[in-house]
């Protein structure tokens, strides 16, 4: 096990760019494996999710030559073995999607966290589509088996409100007969829908941004610059603004839909945060923070920064709470209790009830020792914490940073460094 340790106290200070978003880099292999010719993308997150699906949609035929990614639908064929999809759980559920549009047997798995992880919420659209499609426990767990064959189009509510099965829905859409039309309960992250527009497929969101109707349509290959990942780049932010002299500039980040709400909710806070740029944001040392209350439709829009958010909530004034956290409890691990365990260990409060999970702020972080729980936003929301607290802060399971940010420690000492 890898185990790595931060002492406070020492101002962040400097310029960084951040990997190449994740959800993106996941959109952008998966797509330019199934648009017909090559496709350019630059950039791609350097972390193993990321590696986990070049893997699988090189396994269905798709080429790599550097940037260039050769693809089209009469390349791809069953793939020869299981796809072990690691940690990822934006792999696996939109590799669902995208196998149940063709004749095969495709096989998902990955590691222990994403065999406890439920995948019902992509099954059961595409059983409806016509995909056959199983797994442990009844067909809730992985591994998944999911035979393809001819869909047909859906008019779907979501259940919850996530971004992986919307995109698992209408990627199989791609390939179903008639109009897939995926309707959300709040706005999710649009990269699905924005990336398929790029490959001039027939896609439509209401000016609400709730509904999205596609029509089948073959995908033309794109060129993709991938911008900075949002998710990594709040750690540094909630850095900047609780570390004492700090002040961070974090350039190239992806700004759009879903994906920002974070800077909304450090604002409110009293945060001296800005986009300072289209995609540069700046954060500067804001010793006058107080909490606030993050509302259940806002959840969807910064779910992946709550670890972050939660320890800038320990710092704060009064309390911080974010209502409506179940969806918290299905990711890496179950954050809301790797988030009340590690808070506690490094000397803050947080407590679960019906209304959701509340962190008491105020306090002066000692340090401590953590487990990560092999979830890479815990991790990096402790050493946040670490960078923060007075003493030394010991992260057990650091090696799970390395599912989207292997660089971590490098941009640490950049900022730690300058
Ligand atoms: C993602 C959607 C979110 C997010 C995950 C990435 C995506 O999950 O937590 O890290 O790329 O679509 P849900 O769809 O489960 O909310």
């Amino acid at each position: 096990m890898t185990t790595f340790s931060v002492t406070g106290g020492r101002p962040l200070r400097g310029r960084i760019t951040v990997p190449g978003d994740k959800s993106i880099s996941h959109r952008a292999l998966i797509l330019a494996a199934l648009a017909e010719g090559t496709s350019i993308v630059r950039g791609l997150s350097d972390g193993d999710d990321v590696a986990r699906t070049r893997a699988a949609v090189e396994a269905m035929g798709a080429t790599f030559d550097g940037d260039k990614i050769a693809g089209g639908r009469s390349r791809l064929h069953e793939p020869g073995d299981v796809l072990d999809m690691g940690n990822s759980g934006t792999g696996i559920r939109l590799l669902a999607g995208l196998c149940a549009g063709f004749p095969w047997l495709t096989v998902l798995t990955g590691d222990a966290s994403i065999r406890r992880r439920p995948m019902s919420r992509v099954a059961e659209p595409l059983r409806v589509m016509g995909a056959k499609v199983d797994g442990r426990d009844e067909g809730r767990l992985p591994p998944l088996a999911v035979r393809g064959g001819s869909l047909q189009g859906i008019d779907y509510d979501l259940p919850v409100p996530s971004a992986q099965v919307k995109s698992a829905v209408l990627l199989a859409g791609l390939s179903a007969a008639g109009e897939t039309v995926v309707r959300q309960p709040v706005v999710t992250r649009a990269h699905t829908e924005e990336m398929l527009r790029a490959c001039g497929a027939d896609v439509e969101t209401s000016d609400d941004g709730l509904d999205v109707r596609l029509r089948p349509s073959p995908l033309e290959p794109f060129e993709l610059d991938v911008p900075g990942d949002p998710s990594q780049a709040a750690f540094w932010i909630v850095a900047g603004c609780i570390v004492p002299g700090s002040e961070v500039i974090v350039d190239d980040v992806y700004i759009g839909p879903a994906r920002t709400g974070f800077l909304d909710v450090l604002r409110r806070m009293g945060a001296d945060v800005e986009l300072v740029g289209a995609r540069t944001i700046r954060a500067r040392y804001s010793p006058d923070l107080e909490g606030t209350g993050v509302r259940a439709e806002e959840i969807a829009g910064l779910v992946d920064e709550i670890p972050a958010l939660a320890v800038a909530g320990a710092v704060a004034a009064g309390y911080t709470g974010f209502a409506d956290v179940a969806e918290l409890r299905v990711k890496e691990s179950d954050r809301v209790d790797t988030i009340i365990e590690g808070l506690a260990a490094v000397g803050a409060t947080a407590r679960y009830d019906d209304e959701g999970l509340h962190v008491r702020g105020g306090e002066t972080l000692r340090g401590g020792n953590v487990h990560s729980h092999w979830d890479h936003r815990i991790a990096m929301a402790m050493a946040v914490a670490g960078l923060a607290a007075a003493g030394t802060t010991v992260i057990d399971g650091w090696e799970a940073v390395a599912t989207s940010y292997p660089g971590f420690e490098g941009d640490l000492e950049v900022l730690c460094g300058s």
